[in-house]
């Protein structure tokens, strides 16, 4: 299963390798990866036919600009298989994002390609410091949700003792965190603040406990979180990145020499970024929508896959691949307030900002007459209780006028009122 290198903690070779060695590796799968869909997917080759594109005119990694998008729609146009490019009976596993209007959105899985997830996901837990016979309790839920399975096989295939908690239980995670004393979890962050606010009922001290990592995706996380949940359990965060149609997590992943942001595994995933108006490629370095195709799924080959996430492509530092800056938010969470964009994140570093306040919050937009209002619901921390409400209200109120640029009612609302997440945090409610 695992090989030997794994075992002793070294990297891939491809980690490794320099950018030359790792460009002519892509193109090689690229090529192989677009014939394969084009070859096998008539939905997409059909969409390549009415661009006038053919998987020959791919000579060089540039060319990719040529082949048409793929997007949401195409998978739920061709739902449940039509977007597979191997016979059913080769497709040994089934995930799908449950989205939430339609249909959910199914993808599918080889033993090949279950392998190159495991081993991705592997790569990942190891470039976030953990190792063969590290304990890894994973609260990402499983099912058809990517994130519990994904997990899972990537532990297993480092070498590590699997936890399979999934999400929900919230005091037994507690119990279990305690008794079975692991070494990493892996959660979305969201759910993390909601078992440490249970070990602070239950008066457990999370420094007491095991724990030395946290790989933590599925949703966006701002810096200031980090520190917030690093400082609360006296561990090490580390960002996750990874989607279904892609792959599942491990698309992506923070090395912990570095902590600056999740590098790519361009062995498998081709990343580029894209005007999300014009679809034209930009240059590394400037913002746009991060676009992935895969370069060597069989079941569902991917190309140029809009993922709506918003961020960059950064050279690589503790590897050679290219890193994306943290997500700042998906297209489609992004709020037009009076004109201004804005993201939930950029709200949320600002709450973490005020040290009474807890990043337990939520978002309410409405209409008043043609004017847009924006309601923050916020608590304070436990300790903050006696805290002044309207202080601290104000000074966030503030923080986000002069930051973000738009004025907000703060309501700070008591405990517990915030509903808590198990899984991804559903945050804001636009009500316009
Ligand atoms: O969330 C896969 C995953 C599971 C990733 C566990 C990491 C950990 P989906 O449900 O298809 O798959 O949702 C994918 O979640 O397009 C992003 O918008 C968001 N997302 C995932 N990871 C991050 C992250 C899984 N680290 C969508 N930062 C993606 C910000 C993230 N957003």
């Amino acid at each position: 299963m695992y090989n030997e290198r794994t075992l002793s903690g070294a990297l891939d070779d491809i980690e490794m390798a320099s950018i030359d060695e790792l460009r002519e590796l892509q193109l090689k799968r690229l090529r192989w990866s677009v014939a394969h869909c084009y070859n096998n997917v008539p939905a997409y080759r059909k969409m390549c036919q009415e661009k006038g594109v053919h998987p020959f005119d791919l000579k060089k990694l540039e060319d990719l600009k040529h082949f048409p998008f793929t997007k949401k729609d195409y998978l739920r146009e061709n739902y449940p298989f039509g977007t597979f490019a191997v016979p059913n009976r080769d497709v040994v596993r089934i995930h799908a994002s449950s989205g939430t209007t339609g249909k959910p959105t199914v993808v599918g899985y080889t033993q090949n390609d279950i392998d190159t997830w495991a081993n991705v996901v592997a790569r990942s837990i190891r470039a976030a410091g953990g190792h063969e016979g590290d304990k890894v309790h994973i609260s990402y839920g499983y099912g058809l949700f990517t994130g519990g399975m994904g997990a899972h096989y990537g532990a297993e295939r480092l070498g590590c003792t699997v936890i399979p908690m999934s999400g929900g239980q919230t005091e037994k995670q507690v119990q279990l965190l305690q008794d079975f004393d692991p070494d990493i979890i892996m959660v979305t962050p969201s759910y993390m603040l909601n078992l440490i606010d249970e070990m602070e009922r239950q008066n457990v001290d999370p420094h007491k406990l095991s724990l030395r990592l946290g790989i933590f995706g599925a949703e966006p996380w701002t810096e200031e979180m980090r520190k917030n949940i690093e400082n609360r359990l006296g561990i090490d965060a580390l960002d996750i990145y990874g989607l279904s149609e892609v792959m599942g997590p491990g698309v992506a992943q923070e090395c912990l020499e570095t902590k600056d942001g999740p590098t790519i595994w361009e062995d498998h995933f081709y990343p580029e970024i894209i005007d999300p108006n014009t679809g034209e490629v930009l240059p590394d370095g400037e913002y746009g929508e991060l676009v992935f195709t895969s370069l060597t799924k069989e079941a569902l080959p991917i190309i140029r896959y809009r993922t709506r996430d918003l961020t960059r492509l950064l050279p690589g530092t503790a590897r050679p691949m290219r890193r994306i800056d943290k997500i700042t938010g998906r297209s489609d969470d992004m709020l037009i307030i009076r004109g201004v964009n804005v993201f939930p994140t950029q709200i949320e570093e600002q709450i973490l900002k005020v040290s009474t306040l807890a990043p337990h919050y939520e978002i309410e937009v409405t209409k008043s007459g043609n004017m847009d209002m924006v309601e923050v619901r916020v608590e304070m921390t436990p300790e903050a209780v006696d805290a002044d409400q309207n202080a601290a209200s104000k000074e966030l109120a503030h923080h986000i006028k002069a930051v973000v640029g738009i004025s907000t009612k703060v309501n700070i609302v008591s405990g517990g009122t915030i509903p808590r997440s198990e899984g991804k945090a559903k945050r804001v409610f636009d009500k316009r």
